[in-house]
């Protein structure tokens, strides 16, 4: 990342931060119904505010949250972006073989378009949160490729029109650029990923379809590793849009510092990127000076961003540490979203709309 652009968004936070502290001390309600709205007076949301540099500013969300209005009233407004967390992996879409139950995706597409929001599709390929119909029986190569594609297709066909993108294929190599041993790789080779886009492609050609992966944020054996695939499939002319970094960082494990030119040399692909499933986890409990770590984080992800052309996006995993995977998955870790569990902006918050221009 260049040095001035990091240099203006420390700045930005600086400022940020002071205004939220004077905003707090003259007991300006900084709460969700404060952010809100748009009318006179009233800062502009998140979305809006990405809006204004073409890129949307996305969350995801779970069934389970959904009866929480507090929750869906944030949720509905401040966001343009929905991703479900849970409810299109395949152990939900297709529990039994052939067997369809479209109800949890069908009620996020719902609730999205009730609020004029896009759905980020995800997932059709991973390794996890298979059904136990597939995973408990071995397959023939045949055999699997001929269940692959029913499902991609179907559950394409299912969304067709109804959603922006897809993430097709999640998570498909290991931490040293290895491809990932799935029963997928395991049985088809590494063609299943181009047989997968390709499929996709058919039940839904005006989806954007992406590979998304964790740790790829930064240039290393791994993000190279998609680099090279990448650059295979469009050569061969597979149709693939986009690589989606998820972005799941911790503020023990340091800033992915060359997210910039790791995004950049992407774009130069013709690919577009984005920021997938932000969150920025710490070691419990949080103190001022982690929560101000993890704000300009918050802010060097989006400045990156909006840096490259062709990143067109940024999608926390869910907003608030009310629904955050993290401390279920990470025992002693978490408060690593914008929004704390009670719904109230933290530092990362305004830093965030600072880094988007927002006042
Ligand atoms: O549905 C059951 C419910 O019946 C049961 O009562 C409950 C008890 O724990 O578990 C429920 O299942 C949970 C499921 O989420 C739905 O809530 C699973 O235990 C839990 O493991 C599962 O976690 C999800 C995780 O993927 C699985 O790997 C998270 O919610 C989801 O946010 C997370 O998302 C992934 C992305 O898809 C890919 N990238 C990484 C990201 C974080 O792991």
């Amino acid at each position: 990342m260049r040095n001035t652009t990091r240099t203006r968004s420390r700045a930005r936070l600086r400022l940020a931060g002071t205004l939220a502290a004077v905003l707090v001390a003259a007991g300006v309600a900084t709460g969700p119904a404060a952010h809100a709205g748009q009318g006179h007076g009233t800062p502009l949301t998140l979305a809006r505010l990405a809006e204004q540099h073409g890129r949307y500013f996305g969350s995801a969300t779970d069934n389970p949250e959904l009866t929480d209005s507090a929750y869906t009233a944030l949720l509905g407004s401040e966001f343009d972006m929905i991703t479900p967390g849970n409810g299109m992996k395949w152990y939900a879409t297709e529990p039994q073989q052939g067997v369809y139950d479209w109800s949890q995706g069908d009620e996020i597409v719902r609730l999205a378009r009730q609020h004029h929001q896009r759905i980020r599709a995800h997932t059709l390929v991973w390794h996890s949160q298979l059904p136990d119909w597939l995973t408990g029986r071995d397959w023939t190569a045949d055999e699997l490729r001929s269940v692959l594609k029913k499902h991609i297709l179907a559950e394409v066909r299912h969304y067709r029109g109804k959603v922006y993108s897809w993430d097709v294929v999640n998570e498909a190599f290991n931490e040293d650029g290895t491809y990932r041993e799935t029963v997928f790789y395991k049985t088809l080779g590494p063609g299943y990923i181009a047989d997968a886009l390709r499929w996709a492609h058919r039940a839904d050609p005006h989806a954007k379809l992406y590979l998304n992966d964790y740790n790829i944020e930064a240039v290393g054996p791994k993000s190279d590793a998609y680099y090279a695939l990448a650059k295979d499939l469009k050569a061969r002319g597979v149709p693939l849009d986009g690589v989606g970094l998820q972005a799941h960082l911790a503020l023990q494990y340091g800033y992915p510092a060359t997210l910039e030119d790791n995004l950049r040399r992407f774009s130069r692909l013709g690919l577009d990127t984005a920021l997938t499933e932000v969150d920025v986890r710490m070691l419990l409990p949080a103190d001022e000076a982690k929560l101000a770590t993890q704000a300009q984080w918050y802010a060097d992800l989006t400045t990156a961003c909006l840096a490259v052309r062709r990143c067109v996006g940024l999608t926390v995993w869910d907003y608030t540490d009310r629904y955050s995977w993290i401390p279920a998955f990470f025992p002693g870790e978490g408060a690593a979203l914008p929004w704390d569990e009670r719904l109230a902006p933290k530092p990362a918050y305004f830093a965030i709309r600072e880094a988007l221009g927002g006042r």
